[in-house]
């Protein structure tokens, strides 16, 4: 290639909109590769990723994770519509993309009250289900997700959310039909279905000590009753001051001395302000849109940005520490554009959770993370 070449290429990249110009590689290196000695480093994938309809996202994706969480397409309202119904079509993409990436594939999730069908619940005339079918139904569908990826499928979110903030069972379609020991049968059933899946309890605000303690008993009961949970999934919906750092460490340390792995497996830090002060991540929630909880309309100050990265740094720090304690950590999305957050918990805000920005560029939070597997921060 000429010099002329060369000049008139890179002035015909300076005119293209940062968009039009693909993800970039900063310095050589990726999240996958700073972290491979330590953790997977993996990140949640939806549908319009996976075809192809967003390419720039799916570059990024392969660029730099190399393990995957199904954003939406294994919950049982999508893969199990209907009494008898499953649609495996999205979840079969998912996991081939995993496999033909060499990547760590998770199932989200097995058992959860949310994103769950009616008819789950219900017997033939509307009313509640007995408690037989319920376990039928729940048996039915752990079987089936299992037997058919059982061995393609490499960790498992078998539960998700059984606990409430204050570390109790939590009251919902499935323990009111079938018990609070919904959750043992899950995993029974689980572990019946594939002896050797790595089967995870997962749940959010588990650095709040009650719920931290809550996780830990139901644990240590699944246990007690010779019913092996592989590991605890944090995960690890936060924000620029909530959880600290203390309690964070306090529950890895905690999970880690039941004998269980932690993974960190729905990571994103929203930078808004959180309307009543709300910290949890119940999807059923949702507050009224107000001009002073979306603030950063247009995009996001240069302080806030460091603000985001120096977050991030610190619970990388956290997690690099630990790193002998923790499997996987998972980002909930790979840019700012397609999180959830912008919709959780007010709907119509733009939030700046992740590494990766509207333009699929890196963030300053990109590098700050980096920067921190190589033990510089
Ligand atoms: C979210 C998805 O990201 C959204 O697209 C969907 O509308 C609602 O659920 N905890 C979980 C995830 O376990 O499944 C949720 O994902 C976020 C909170």
């Amino acid at each position: 290639m000429t010099n002329k070449f060369l000049l008139l290429s890179a002035a015909l990249l300076l005119l293209l909109p940062a968009h039009a110009q693909g993800p970039v590689q900063k310095e050589g290196t990726t999240l996958k590769e700073a972290y491979k000695d330590k953790f997977l480093i993996g990140t949640a994938l939806d549908r319009w990723v996976i075809s192809g309809r967003d390419s720039l996202s799916l570059a990024l994706v392969k660029q730099q994770f190399n393990a995957i969480s199904p954003g939406n397409d294994m919950k049982w309202e999508r893969i199990h519509p209907k009494p008898g119904v499953y649609n495996f079509e999205p979840a079969d993409r998912y996991v081939e993309f995993g496999e033909e990436n060499g990547m760590n594939i998770l199932c989200h999730v097995l058992i959860w009250h949310s994103q769950t069908p009616a008819w789950v619940f219900q017997d033939a005339s509307g009313g509640p289900a007995s408690r037989d079918t319920l376990l039928r139904r729940m048996k039915d569908h752990i079987f089936t997700i299992m037997g058919r990826y059982g061995d393609r499928i490499d960790f498992w979110d078998v539960v998700n959310e059984a606990l409430n903030d204050d570390g109790t069972i939590r009251d919902n379609n499935w323990s009111g039909i079938i018990g609070k020991d919904y959750v043992e049968k899950a995993f029974g059933f689980a572990r019946d279905a594939a002896p050797d899946a790595y089967l995870i309890y997962n749940d959010y605000s588990l650095a709040n000590p009650k719920k931290r303690d809550g996780a830990v008993r139901l644990i240590k009961d699944l246990q007690s009753k010779g019913i092996r949970v592989d590991a605890i999934g944090m995960q690890g919906h936060y924000s620029l001051d909530d959880p600290s750092l203390d309690d964070l460490e306090a529950s890895i340390n905690a999970f880690a001395s039941l004998g269980v792995e932690v993974l960190i497996t729905e990571l994103d830090i929203s930078v808004l302000p959180s309307p009543w002060n709300y910290r949890g991540a119940d999807i059923r929630t949702n507050f009224e849109l107000r001009e002073k909880l979306n603030p950063y309309k247009d995009s996001l100050p240069d302080s806030m940005q460091v603000r985001l990265a120096d977050r991030y740094a610190d619970l990388f720090d956290v997690f690099v520490r630990h790193s002998d304690q923790i499997g996987r950590v998972t980002f909930w999305g790979v840019t700012d554009r397609g999180s959830w957050k912008n919709n959780f918990p007010v709907r119509g805000r733009t939030d700046y959770p992740l590494l990766f920005d509207r333009n699929h560029r890196p963030k300053p939070a990109y590098d700050a993370v980096i920067r921190v597997a190589g033990g510089t921060e």
